[in-house]
């Protein structure tokens, strides 16, 4: 899974192609690299690490040519080195490609290039593409990209520039998104549109089993049979402000935008669309994938509470081969913050075959989830480039709570008045984010705790559960500290045995309810050794005494997470960056996961 991007136009590529990667960097960091047509040759520049590494290099090198391609990377087959680095270069030179998504027969292919007299230098999927375009070239580069295609397998986006097309740079699409921009006698290729939209104020997303040839004279489009299709560039409308913090960490600063992004969401809503989609819904599922699950598992709990009604939430990667569960009067509702993520697509893209209704809660109004979705509601919290989902989650949170009293209003599951006190509670929650924003300094104090312990355990009820998922993943993903989640009435079943000395447990309690519950949870762990962290309700405070608490502001207990994930969020970035990690990139992950 990676981050491409071409241009072909009157400026020099090399700044065009690094602001694009620079853009991209969310896809992947393990390397990145360019090759530019210099008039003669193909120019090839890549480097293991962060794009600062291919900025160095190339500031040491003369790279001058107006076309190119780029690319930066997350691994998935070959460690990251400077020789599994995109762009793959083809023997002597001839072609260089960029490529996201996964060759799924490149064994074969390998063999068979090999065969043939081909040396491979890598360890990736990738490489073959290279090779085989070339296998293939008799004198006309599109004709070899058609007989590659109907070579190769798997889901992939391709940048390729060859030394027999000076100015021409070509995408390929195969089930891996791929932008087309156009600029002022320009054009360029890229994953997703934010790393052309400076220049680029026309686009189209490329459609699968196409390839477009751009030239500085224009643009072509074609199937894999070299046959042409038409196509039409649209004027790009605007994505949110992107207001990043001057010398803030991303993270730390999108924390922060909480409370102004949950305003905004909050003037956007409802919609006809998603009214009238809610309207005619008999039954829901959710699909998602990390936090946007963990978002959709709130959504569950309050459908359950305010409307009475049951609904599944469902991991996008598990909804596979599944379709006897939908009908036409299903709503599915996919949740992501890129809508660019691999499994959620799939999934939602199977659900509507099946049938349904698709919802798309989701952060980039110009996204492949959105121009999937029938309806959309768009999250509206402006980018977030950190690798962790802070603000997105929230607004995800907020977003789907809209939806369920929505849905509970319109089909009369609860009377004018109770739609007016939960409507009124929800319009608070932005105001109580900003109290718990205010509580940084004393949230500080807790995860410098906790940067030091055996593992955390975080432990809730029903939609602290819910809540406590997401707050164990976040501070795994960016500290890399062992945590788990865990329903806390099933703790006596067996988790019980590893508290001890050293470990932590974080228990989220918002549900006077559920007090007394609570109250046994934080003893039963503290006479194990174990130490607690209690993040509760502020009337509940008093009556749960732990090593520390954390007290967020009282509301529904359905709405609660929306002001405890931001507590636990804060847990995460302090005790990651007290544990020195690079809490924007944390190794491994990759801000949107574009392959399965
Ligand atoms: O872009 P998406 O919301 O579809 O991404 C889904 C997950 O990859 C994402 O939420 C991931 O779990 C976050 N990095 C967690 O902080």
């Amino acid at each position: 899974m990676c981050g491409i991007v071409g241009y072909v136009g009157n400026r020099d590529a090399v700044p065009v192609l690094l602001q694009g990667l620079r853009s991209l960097e969310y896809r992947g960091y393990d390397s990145s690299g360019v090759a530019v047509h210099n008039g003669a040759n193909l120019c090839v520049v890549k480097r293991a690490g962060r794009l600062s590494a291919l900025e160095d290099a190339l500031a040491q090198r003369e790279v001058n040519g107006r076309c190119g391609i780029g690319h930066t990377r997350w691994a998935t087959h070959g460690i990251a080195t400077d020789k599994n680095a995109h762009p793959f270069v083809s023997s002597y030179g001839k072609f260089a490609v960029v490529h996201n998504g996964i060759v799924s027969n490149y064994l074969p292919i390998a063999a068979f290039l090999r065969e043939r007299g081909v040396s491979l230098v890598s360890d990736t999927d990738s490489e073959v593409i290279a090779h085989l375009i070339d296998y293939y070239y008799t004198g006309d580069v599109l004709s070899a990209l058609c007989r590659a295609m109907s070579v190769l397998k798997g889901s992939f986006a391709l940048g390729v520039v060859s030394v027999y097309e000076p100015n021409v740079i070509y995408g390929v699409r195969k089930d891996s998104p791929l932008i087309v921009g156009e600029g002022n006698k320009e054009f360029a290729l890229c994953s997703d549109i934010s790393g052309i939209s400076d220049f680029c104020d026309r686009y189209f997303p490329l459609e699968n089993d196409r390839i477009v040839r751009l030239a500085e004279g224009g643009a072509a489009l074609f199937d894999f049979t070299g046959r042409t299709r038409a196509f039409s560039f649209q004027k790009r409308e605007r994505e949110e402000a992107d207001d990043r913090e001057e010398g803030a960490d991303d993270m730390l600063s999108e924390i922060r935008q909480i409370p102004a992004s949950l305003f905004l969401g909050y003037e956007s809503f409802p919609s006809t669309e998603v009214a009238r989609a809610l309207n005619g819904a008999k039954d829901f599922l959710v699909l998602g994938c990390g936090s946007a699950y963990h978002a959709g598992l709130v959504f569950c709990e309050a459908m359950r509470e305010i409307a009475g009604v049951h609904v599944r939430a469902e991991i996008a990667s598990e909804f596979l081969t599944e379709k006897s569960c939908i009908t036409k009067d299903t709503l599915v509702i996919a949740v992501s913050q890129s809508g660019e993520t691999a499994d959620t697509l799939l999934a939602a893209d199977l659900a509507k075959k099946s049938g349904a209704k698709l919802l798309a809660v989701c952060n980039v109004r110009a996204s492949s989830l959105t121009r999937l979705a029938d309806v959309s509601l768009v999250t509206r919290c402006g980018r977030e480039r950190a690798v962790a989902a802070t603000k997105s989650y929230v607004a995800q949170v907020h977003s789907l709570l809209m939806i369920c009293l929505e849905y509970a209003h319109i089909s009369a599951k609860i009377t004018k008045d109770q739609y007016v006190f939960y409507q009124r509670e929800l319009a608070l929650l932005p105001e109580k984010t900003e109290e718990v924003i205010r509580s940084e300094p004393f949230l500080e104090k807790v995860a410098l705790a906790l940067k030091d312990a055996t593992a955390v355990f975080f432990l809730g009820r029903k939609g602290d559960y819910a809540a406590a998922r997401e707050g164990s993943l976040k501070l795994k993903e960016v500290s890399y500290l062992f945590s788990e989640a865990y329903p806390s009435g099933e703790l006596k079943h067996g988790t019980l045995a590893l508290m001890e000395g050293g470990v932590y447990g974080v228990i989220v309690a918002t549900d006077p309810l559920l007090l007394e519950k609570n109250a046994a949870t934080v003893s039963e762990i503290v006479c194990r050794g174990a130490s607690s962290v209690v993040v509760a309700s502020e009337s509940l405070v008093s009556d749960l005494p732990a090593e520390y608490v954390v007290a967020i502001p009282d509301t529904l207990p359905v709405f609660s997470p929306v002001l405890s994930a931001i507590v636990m969020q804060y847990f995460a970035y302090f005790a990651a960056k007290a544990r020195g990690c690079d809490v924007d990139k944390p190794r491994n992950l990759a801000k949107s996961v574009t392959v399965e």
